[in-house]
């Protein structure tokens, strides 16, 4: 589904994504940590064209993304993101902002956007928040509502960048809960996330980063019980003690 070749990235002179080689299988569920600044952020955002790469190819059912004349518009409807600061649409419904994408980007007609959106909003245990504006709406209601956008798209990809680190912590539980229901659907999901519990409970494979590079890949079995060298161990050891 993903595949990514030797990517890298340079901001100016610096270098914040080294040679990175990662393959993503239809369907299969990614988690990423690292320190902050270790690149997280920048690759999930080269994956859907948010941010260019400065040399490697980044394929996404075969198509190679990183080309100038790649469609920009059908790539970031196929591989929807979900942002730490939930990026609603302030002054338009909690179904309009379901709504306007699928309408505007992929001609889905009003009444066919509505009759999915109100599926995922229940889906999600919102339907009785459909006119509601966001601002009207917690943290957690608000994420879970972008994530039902995101669902709206019916993309096959949805990246999540710390979907629950901007949340009071007594509502990440119910966006991990929709992501763990989520995670039963046959999306591929990529997320960076600093919540273990969910790594565990979801991850096909968990990604650490470093440096800009990928300095270990392991399903969460071996990941957390057996030695993936210094700099995770030491990395773990902080979030865990936290
Ligand atoms: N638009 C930009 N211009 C210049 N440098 C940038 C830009 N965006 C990110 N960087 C730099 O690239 C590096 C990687 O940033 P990135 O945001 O991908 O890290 P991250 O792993 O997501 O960190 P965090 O955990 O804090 O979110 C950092 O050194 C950052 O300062
Ligand atoms: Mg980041």
């Amino acid at each position: 589904m993903i595949e990514l070749n030797k990517v890298n990235k340079y901001y100016g002179d610096h270098h914040v994504l080294k040679d990175i080689d990662l393959s993503i299988a239809d369907g299969e569920k990614v988690v990423i940590i690292g320190p902050s600044g270790s690149g997280k952020s920048t690759l999930i955002r080269c994956m859907n064209k948010l941010e260019t790469v400065s040399d490697g190819s980044i394929l996404i059912d075969g198509v190679d993304i990183t080309e100038k004349k790649a469609p920009i518009n059908k790539i970031r409807a196929n591989i929807q993101m979900v942002f730490q600061n939930f990026n609603l649409y302030a002054h338009k419904t909690v179904l309009e902002n379901l709504t306007l994408a699928p309408i505007k980007v992929k001609g889905v007609k009003k009444a066919e956007a509505e009759k999915t959106g109100r599926e995922y909003l229940d889906r999600i245990g919102l339907l009785d928040k459909a006119d509601a504006y966001p601002s009207q709406l917690s943290g957690g209601q608000q994420q879970r509502v972008a994530i039902a956008r995101a669902l709206n798209m019916h993309p096959e990809v949805i990246l999540f960048d710390e979907p629950t680190s901007a949340l009071d912590p007594e509502m990440i539980q119910e966006v991990l809960d929709v992501m763990i229901d989520l995670s039963e659907m046959n999306i591929t999901m990529v997320v960076v996330t600093h919540e273990m519990g969910f790594a565990r409970e979801v991850a096909d494979k968990i990604v650490f980063m470093a440096d800009g590079k990928i300095e270990a890949v392991a399903p969460p079995e071996k990941f957390f019980t057996e030695d993936q060298g210094e700099r995770v161990s030491s990395f773990l050891s902080k979030i865990l003690h936290k």
